[in-house]
């Protein structure tokens, strides 16, 4: 459905350069919705600027249903209006002299879609999709955040666009009326089936909506894939961290392909890797790790001390914070049959050898770490 090559965007700001996207290429399949993630200023409203027209690329190819709308090598750039996308941004901007009717009238208007205006079915049936038919005849003024927010996702999708594009379209809206509306978009792109991008810094939101998702860093694609394959695979450290691997350790070598966790009692850890790297990292999440009783002698996996910094009893579950050598980690998990932990308790954490992804130098490695009898 849409296939961008080797998009390359540049501004000069005050004498500097910044390379706001540097050769990407990726493709969205019909039906397909893929999710762009990243940190601030990585560049993720300048792509869908890009594809929607209101930002020359001066690098690369732009084909949208197999038609090209922008090509830098063969100067062509079809304008905004052509190229029949819908747009739902983060500041929604509803005209707020227009009622809510005229509002979804808007995009016929500026595409001159003439017969659609006038048979009003067009604008009747987009209200209708996210239930906003009894305030056609109100002011913006006049409607909840929420409301305000369903009207800008039917006056993006009035049009029948060929390829939504939606930057960060809910970061206006409380918790409970995001989860609500997300919901929504959920549900409308099942029943609709449109094509789109959806950019957004949340993970929730990636992971609810995203067929595949696209990690962005400094104006590039570190990674792309379905949300299974990036949280389960994670290609580097920084993909890793954006998938909610958050918890950071690092090992020293050892020497003979053994480990020694950086700032530990010095006791190695039983890691073997071929990998050869200044250092190692594991990342995992809160919930991967085991909570261990003291007297533990065997557990085929990773057993590091720590100490409680701070500790929320949950009933079944214990969220703790607790130092590892020179890290410091979030632990979600129950706790071993009448343990108790509050802050300066030692502790003892297990991490199966299959829990949380490996790295070297920020990329991922390999690591056949051991099972081995850990004695204390
Ligand atoms: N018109 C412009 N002139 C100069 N620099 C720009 C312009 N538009 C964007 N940039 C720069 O390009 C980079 C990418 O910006 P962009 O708006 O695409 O980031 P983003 O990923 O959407 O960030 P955010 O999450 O904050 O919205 C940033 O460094 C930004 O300062
Ligand atoms: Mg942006």
């Amino acid at each position: 459905m849409l296939a961008v090559k080797g998009l390359e965007k540049s501004f000069s700001a005050k004498g500097d350069v910044v390379r706001a996207v540097d050769d990407v290429t990726f493709e969205v399949a019909e039906g397909e919705m893929l999710v762009l993630l990243g940190p601030s200023g990585c560049g993720k409203t300048t792509v869908l600027r890009c594809i929607a027209g209101h930002e020359t690329a001066q690098g690369g190819s732009i084909r949208l249903g197999g038609e090209a709308v922008f090509d830098a090598a063969g100067g062509m750039d079809q304008p905004p209006e052509r190229r029949r996308i819908g747009m739902v941004f983060q500041n929604y901007a509803l005209w707020p002299h227009l009622t809510v009717q005229r509002n979804l009238e808007f995009p016929l208007r500026a595409r001159r879609m003439k017969a659609e205006l006038a048979a009003g079915e067009a604008v009747h049936q987009a209200a209708r999709l996210v239930d906003c038919v009894p305030y056609l005849q109100r002011f913006p003024g006049e409607l909840s955040g929420g409301q305000q927010q369903r009207v800008a996702l039917a006056r993006g999708l009035v049009a029948k666009p060929r390829f939504m594009l939606f930057d960060e379209p809910l970061s206006n809206l409380d918790a409970l009326l995001r989860a609500q509306v997300r919901h929504d978009l959920h549900e409308l792109h099942r029943t609709v089936g449109f094509s789109g991008i959806y950019v957004t810094h949340d993970q929730s939101e990636a992971f609810a909506l995203g067929d595949r998702l696209a990690i962005m860093r400094a104006g590039r694609i570190e990674q792309i894939g379905t949300p299974q394959e990036i949280y389960g695979r994670p290609l580097t450290e920084y993909a890793a961290n954006f998938v909610g691997l958050s918890n950071r350790l690092v090992f020293d070598p050892a020497g003979a392909g053994r480990w020694s966790l950086q700032g530990g009692s010095g006791r190695e850890v039983p890691v073997v890797t071929r990998e050869a790297s200044d250092s190692l990292t594991l990342r995992f999440r809160p919930h991967d790790v085991d909570l261990l009783p003291a007297t533990t002698t065997a557990y085929d996996g990773l057993v590091l001390e720590g100490r409680v910094v701070d500790s929320v009893y949950e009933g079944r579950h214990y969220d703790l914070s607790v130092t590892a050598g020179s890290a410091t980690l979030n632990v979600h998990a129950a706790a071993p049959e009448g343990a108790r932990f509050g802050p300066g308790d030692p502790v003892r954490i297990g991490l199966r050898w299959h829990i949380g992804s490996w790295f070297g130098d920020g990329r991922r490695v390999e690591v056949a770490a051991r099972a081995e009898t850990t004695s204390t």
